[in-house]
């Protein structure tokens, strides 16, 4: 079995920066209010003109600057988002061109905020196969396509982003045990529609926007969350003392508080990207990680805990060893 180590990261965020105040000037609602009950203070939604596909072309040139990479012989390429930029073709393909790689395996999965897990976990086993080489994993989403700007519920918490990291075959193994699950029978409570009218028998609107049952959604991920991090710990053999940083995804940062004082973890060991950049689904742990390497609360040998979770409703976590030393990275 072949082993795999993370060797570069790459973000990006669109220049829109849009406060609370821009949802207070058109809804019944108040900056107090969403700080209160989810800690978003901001979020940066796309152009007109700017797709999930531009996002992630952004991410992974932010990556070849910061790490000096070469994409020539990356392999392939994954891309996880609920927002492409068309069904087809995938943005995989998009990126595959617009980066000049010439001989790459290109997919999209779709398991909405879980998906850059997901994208770990599949491309640590394409590499472990023996098969891949090189893997180019991105999580991305324009959150603002998807949400309703007349439901308070959604539209204040979704924001627009990519992130991408190098997963590459090598000497060490820095990618540890995973663990994913699944529960289709809640499917109704988080949805973008198309134009099926029916989830499981249940009837949903079919006007291709997100709706999601908060509180439903709230009560299952702090309990998949809380119980998740402890699983995977065992299933790596280490306590969650051992984890030097974690990395759920930053759906709400209220939430997180929730299920670390559960767990009795520190939220200095929580790196979160909410508070900043609002719920940007598959992007979220991406964002989290650069954010943590940026501000020096995540270390060259740090060991790692990351787990998604959402829409299915599925969730996906794998334990790490973060090799990312920023101190290294081009300015
Ligand atoms: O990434 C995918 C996974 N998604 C999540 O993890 C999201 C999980 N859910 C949540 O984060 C929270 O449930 C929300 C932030 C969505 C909602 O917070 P909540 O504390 O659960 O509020 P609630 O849904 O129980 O609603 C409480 C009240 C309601 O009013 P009434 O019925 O009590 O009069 C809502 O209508 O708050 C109202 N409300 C708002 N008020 C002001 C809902 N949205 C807003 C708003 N501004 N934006």
């Amino acid at each position: 079995m072949n082993n795999s180590s993370i060797t570069a990261i790459g973000v990006y965020h669109p220049y829109g920066k849009i406060d609370n105040a821009f949802f207070e000037s058109r809804l019944d609602t108040t900056d107090e209010w969403i700080r209160e009950r989810t800690g978003i203070e901001s979020r940066y939604f796309v152009a007109a003109d700017e797709y999930t596909g531009d996002m992630c072309v952004n991410a992974a040139l932010d990556m070849k600057k910061k790490f000096n990479v070469d994409f020539e012989d990356v392999d392939f390429i994954i891309v996880a988002s609920m927002t492409p930029d068309q069904t087809i073709p995938n943005v995989a393909s998009q990126v595959q061109t617009r980066l000049g790689i010439r001989n790459t395996g290109a997919v999209d999965i779709c398991t909405a905020c879980s998906g850059f897990c997901y994208g770990l976990i599949m491309a640590k086993g394409l590499i472990a196969s023996g098969a891949y080489r090189k893997v180019l994993v991105f999580g991305a989403d324009s959150m603002s396509r998807a949400v309703d700007f007349n439901d308070r519920n959604t539209c204040i918490l979704f924001g627009d982003a990519a992130g991408c990291v190098l997963v590459e075959s090598g000497d060490e193994n820095d990618l540890f045990e995973s663990i994913s699950g699944t529960d289709g029978s809640m499917g109704k409570d988080l949805y973008l529609s198309s134009c099926k009218t029916s989830i499981n028998g249940s009837e949903i609107s079919a006007d291709g926007k997100i709706h999601q049952n908060g509180r439903a959604v709230y009560k299952w991920a702090v309990t998949t969350l809380s119980e998740g991090l402890g699983n995977l710990a065992a299933r790596n053999g280490i306590s969650l003392d051992d984890v030097d940083c974690f990395l759920p995804h930053s759906a709400n940062y209220r939430m997180l508080e929730a299920v670390f004082k559960n767990l009795g973890i520190p939220m200095s060991k929580c790196i979160d990207s909410v508070r900043k950049y609002g719920n940007t689904s598959a992007a979220s742990i991406p964002m989290a990680w650069y954010e943590g390497l940026l501000s020096g609360r995540i270390r060259p040998g740090d060991s790692l805990m990351l787990m998604g979770f959402g829409a299915g409703f599925t969730y996906a976590g794998i334990c790490l060893r973060n090799m990312l030393d920023w101190s290294r990275v081009a300015e």
